[in-house]
């Protein structure tokens, strides 16, 4: 039923927020899906932490696809069929395009995104400067099985794209299961996945506490965006940003933690807050190069080669896609 929804309405409901929101709140511990962080607000602070000096992962795999663009390509192969997963802004998969020459360029791109707004100028800014290439945004929740168009006559392979390790959002076991639909998908075809790596947690901690503050300013955007759409009364100083390294499930996890006791409305409801109670807005789990070829190897990929840079702080992974037997 959500399903549906995503695919008819250009953006995420008002209505689906607040049911998430509240519903979250509700549980103990207080728990938000991180994908309601990007609201115009949310993304435009996201693409600011793409560009602090903390924040590696975003220059790094960008700095791997450019290196590795010609093995990349090689993998993908002529004339293919790329589908990105959660697409944005659609500037990763420009290098995947540059790496070709004209006759083997892919043909076909699908970008999925439950933002339709987003995805839509995107694509069109996308056709202007790839005129051969059919762009055909998909709106949907990647995460939730989806259906789609056959593979036109002439095409090469349909390769998966899933760069950012936005894969880290996802618990263990949904990552599993993405990665199974994926693999499903994508039969007889591969995928490129961008993974970020285990390291030391200093450096880890330093990239979700910047020093400026964007990272702050993007956790408590959610509580903004709850006062601007659901006309919800959070006092954005009354809850303070805090990120850690969590070695033992291997994540950072970012919190709300409110300040002092409080009570929030939202849409005539209140929640209680006492002093330091949390509300659990992200995971982002690392990974072993060994433990992601682990969990593709589970959800039925066969994995190529894997590409990092040389301080291993970032990794972008071939998983081959094996045909039905
Ligand atoms: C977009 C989910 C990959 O986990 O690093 C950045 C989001 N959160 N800083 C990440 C994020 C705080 C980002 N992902």
């Amino acid at each position: 039923m959500p399903r549906a929804r995503a695919r008819t309405t250009t953006t995420v409901e008002p209505s689906e927020f607040a049911r998430d929101l509240m519903a979250g709140l509700a549980r103990t511990p207080r728990n938000v899906p991180p994908k309601y962080f990007y609201d115009a607000a949310g993304s435009a602070l996201f693409d600011g932490i793409c560009e602090l000096p903390e924040y590696y992962p975003t220059r790094t795999e960008l700095r791997i696809l450019a290196e590795r663009a010609p093995e990349i390509a090689a993998q993908i192969g002529p004339r293919a069929e790329l589908v990105e997963f959660g697409a944005g802004s659609l500037t990763k998969v420009r290098l995947l395009f540059d790496a070709f020459k004209a006759e083997d360029a892919p043909r076909r791109y699908l970008p999925i995104d439950i933002s339709g707004e987003h995805l839509e100028g995107a694509a069109e800014r996308l056709r202007a400067d790839y005129p051969e290439l059919v762009v055909q945004p998909i709106v949907a929740d990647y995460t939730m099985p989806l259906v789609l168009p056959a593979t036109g006559a002439g095409v090469g392979q349909r390769v998966g794209f899933f760069p950012g390790s936005t894969i880290g959002n996802f618990h263990p076991e949904e990552a599993l299961s993405f990665m199974q639909l994926a693999a499903r998908l994508l039969r007889g075809g591969g995928m490129l996945v961008g993974v970020d790596l285990v390291k030391e947690p200093s450096r880890l901690h330093a990239a979700y506490n910047d020093a400026q503050g964007v990272t702050a300013a993007f956790n408590l955007n959610l509580l903004l965006r709850a006062n601007r759409e659901l006309g919800a009364d959070f006092d954005l100083d009354a809850f303070g940003h805090y990120a850690f390294y969590n070695p033992l499930l291997q994540r950072i996890e970012m919190h709300l933690v409110s300040r002092r006791a409080q009570t929030v409305s939202i849409g005539g409801e209140r929640f209680e807050f006492f002093e330091g109670e949390s509300i659990h807005t992200e995971n982002s789990h690392k990974f072993t190069v060994e433990g992601f070829r682990a969990l593709a190897v589970r959800a039925g990929f066969r994995p190529g080669p894997v590409w990092t840079d040389e301080a291993r702080l970032f990794s972008v992974h071939w998983l081959h896609a094996p045909a039905a037997q």
